[in-house]
């Protein structure tokens, strides 16, 4: 295996094409300097043509090339998608889905995860894989399935589930609490009393409307639970026969139906997909970066696909502008990424895939304009050689992100069908973004001693020990921030019988009274108080529109920062802030807009000394990167301005071999990236997991 680097390569499809093919393949990789493929991830129903009749001979060909040329593996179980012959076998293995519908075999990421058949064929096919490759010599990961993702009704799912939550409650008498059954005569008096939530059942209107948001809940965590067993099966025999070889799959980012939490102890390494749905999402991408990193506790982790052109699957597909690829693979390596992948090499000869962006297009062509820039960052990369690769990313700042709560908010009948979790978080998320400081989005579990910052938003859900947590986290200097319709339930979606916010009231030093919610046009303005508005920032002082749901706040010892001004609850407060011990708690207690949230952020962060000197310039993103031996500094160009701003350390310049010093100015062309090193790592500055500074006292002037 050749020394450390970024990853380069992706996905590789050939046995789409003809054989002739491969050695042209292998000219091309080379002149990308391209060396990681990913190989057979939709292979099986080529490779098992029936039961028992196995002929690996085409897979042999493909990685025997790639390993003769020197090129890595990573090797997929090819599980994704099923034979055809194994459906019409054994109808066990298709779904029913939401609306009871029991499906034939099409498409693909679609066998039940509880299905005996799926099971037993699909672990048979990977021991024979696993053990036929063990010692290829150049498999670098295992890549199970595709993309898991979905949920499946059927009767043996309905089996598992009762087997889960036996598991879960012990008796039914727990179940019962658990799912407050009193309410419309639901108590249960068997196990199979239990059926699977869907519109059959419990819903009307689709998967976000339950009678009974418990089981509903339930059924999520169970879906996941389902498709990590499914997982499993295959990972424990990989790691029984090639027990050197790390194991993943491909996550989807902020992926709603799975609780990637619960997975991420399964992963040997965390990977992901990132395909954005407009050019304008650096924040949403940079915050599924940060997720996909909190999910091993910081460790570095793959691009395992992104399209190095277009996609093919939405109604419209734009390319990618010149040089949008390289900028986006660059802010997946700034944000922690040891590998940038691509999906695909070569461009599907037909099928929905057809149109979707590849490396080499139907012409096979190497002077095009993707293959041009595929090979200008592939040369990049490599003349980095060792240089990122396992640096992690020092953050004071944590957003905790919550599947549970995430589910909760959506699913609830009350207070608002309009509140949408994801969208909330990636508004804090982009005000953080724009201030340009490091953040870990991390699961409610984390330690948060380590942070100066926590950033909670919509944590409707409280469960475990976390409101101690917070508490303590406060109490010795650090700022916990969070919002409207946080602290409602606990884990089982009951309300806490006490005042709202439940267990975070004390902290937050407040009692929310009511609860209004309006249509989203019905804003309510929102001012900041006496002595507030006078702390100048660069981003104004508001009023800002408070949108979607308000809570009526009644202070109990907590500051009050900012007031609705109009309605009955005119003068009362929408953003507060408690100081606790050595620390404090902020309160927003309505939806506000971009500019009210970057003042919020930005006070926040100026109060508890954390900043960035690329804070707040348009267009710019800056990350960084640390290990033992050097700080890597990324700054990206995502505006149509050029940038220029002065760097805040001496460095060299990587990308193109400068040496910058302190002050002098750093230019970035639009889509530009600069990666700064210096030669001092972790024992040089602090990073942020020195434990928080505490408290610093309003600063004048800031
Ligand atoms: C997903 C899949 C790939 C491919 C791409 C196309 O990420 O994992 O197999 O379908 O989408 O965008
Ligand atoms: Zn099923």
């Amino acid at each position: 295996m050749s020394e450390a680097k970024i990853r380069y390569g992706g996905d590789y499809n050939p046995e789409q094409w003809p054989v002739e093919v491969r050695e042209e393949d292998l000219r091309l990789f080379d002149k990308a300097s391209i060396e990681t493929l990913t190989v057979g991830v939709f292979s099986w129903g080529l490779l098992q043509r029936d039961e028992s009749t196995y002929d690996f001979s085409e897979l042999d060909d493909v990685l025997h090339r790639l390993r003769d040329a020197g090129k890595q593996v990573v090797l997929a179980t090819g599980t994704g998608a099923h034979p055809a012959w194994l459906a019409r076998k054994y109808p066990d293995v298709t779904r029913v889905d939401f609306e009871g519908r029991k499906h034939v075999y099409g498409q693909r990421h679609n066998a039940c995860p509880n299905s005996p058949s799926f099971h037993r064929f699909a672990t048979a096919y990977v021991e024979r894989l696993a053990q036929r490759y063990a010692h290829l010599g150049n498999v670098v990961a295992w890549h199970v399935g595709n993309e898991y993702g979905g949920a499946c009704y059927c009767e043996n799912c309905a089996a598992a589930f009762r087997v889960w939550l036996q598991r879960r409650y012990g008796t039914l008498e727990r179940l019962n609490d658990a799912w407050n059954t009193t309410f419309w005569s639901h108590t249960m008096y068997a196990w199979d009393d239990v059926v699977p939530p869907n519109a059959l059942s419990e819903h009307w209107r689709g998967p976000n409307h339950t009678a009974f948001q418990g089981i509903t809940l339930d059924y999520l965590r169970f879906t996941t639970d389902s498709m990590i067993s499914s997982y499993l099966q295959e990972k424990e025999i990989l790691n029984r026969i090639t027990p050197g070889i790390p194991v993943t799959t491909n996550f989807m980012g902020a992926y709603r139906p799975l609780d990637y939490h619960r997975w991420a102890p399964h992963l040997d390494f965390a990977s992901w997909d990132n395909y954005p749905p407009d050019a304008k999402s650096q924040d949403r991408m940079a915050l599924a970066h940060d997720l996909m990193r909190g999910l091993k506790g910081g460790d570095p982790f793959w691009l395992m696909e992104q399209t190095p052109s277009t996609t093919a699957s939405r109604d419209v597909n734009p390319v990618k502008r010149p040089g949008v690829m390289r900028l986006w693979s660059w802010q997946a390596v700034a944000h922690g990424a040891d590998a940038v992948l691509f999906f695909q090499m070569r461009q599907s000869r037909g099928a929905c895939e057809k149109y979707h962006g590849a490396v080499i297009d139907h012409s096979g062509r190497d002077d095009t304009r993707v293959f041009s820039e595929v090979s200008a960052l592939g040369a990049e990369l490599a003349a980095l050689r060792e240089e990122v690769v396992g640096a992690r990313t020092p953050a004071r700042v944590a957003l905790l992100f919550d599947w549970d709560s995430w589910w909760a908010v959506e699913i609830s009948d009350g207070p608002s069908r309009l509140v949408n979790y994801l969208q909330t978080v990636r508004g804090w998320y982009a005000a953080l973004h724009a201030a340009n400081v490091g953040v870990d989005v991390v699961p409610v579990d984390t330690d948060l001693d380590g942070y100066d910052v926590v950033v909670a938003p919509l944590l409707h859900v409280v469960k475990g020990d976390l409101a101690e947590r917070v508490e303590r986290f406060v109490a010795t200097g650090g700022t916990f921030l969070t919002t409207w319709l946080s602290g409602r339930v606990d884990e089982d979606d009951n309300a806490f019988l006490a005042d709202v916010p439940g267990p975070l009231a004390g902290v937050l030093g407040l009692r929310v009274t009511e609860t209004d919610a309006l249509p989203a046009e019905d804003v309510n303005p929102v001012r900041l108080v006496d002595g507030w508005e006078a702390a100048p920032t660069p981003l104004g002082t508001g009023p800002w529109p408070g949108s979607l749901v308000f809570d009526l706040v009644e202070p109990r010892g907590a500051e009050v920062v900012a007031e609705y001004t109009a309605d009955f609850y005119a003068g009362t407060p929408a953003v507060t802030r408690h100081a606790v011990g050595e620390g404090c708690a902020w309160y927003v207690a309505t939806n506000l807009d971009e500019a009210g949230l970057a003042w919020v952020v930005h006070r926040v962060l100026a109060n508890a000394g954390v900043s960035s000197p690329y804070g707040w310039v348009p267009g710019l993103e800056a990350a960084e990167r640390v290990r033992e031996d050097a700080r890597y500094l990324f700054l990206l160009n995502h505006g149509e301005d050029e940038v220029v701003v002065p760097a805040d350390r001496a460095g060299r310049s990587l990308l193109d071999g400068r040496d910058v010093a302190a002050g002098q100015d750093l230019r970035l062309a639009p889509r530009d990236v600069v990666v700064l090193k210096t030669s001092t790592g972790v024992s040089g500055r602090t990073s942020g997991s020195s434990g928080h500074t505490g408290a610093v006292t309003e600063a004048e002037g800031e």
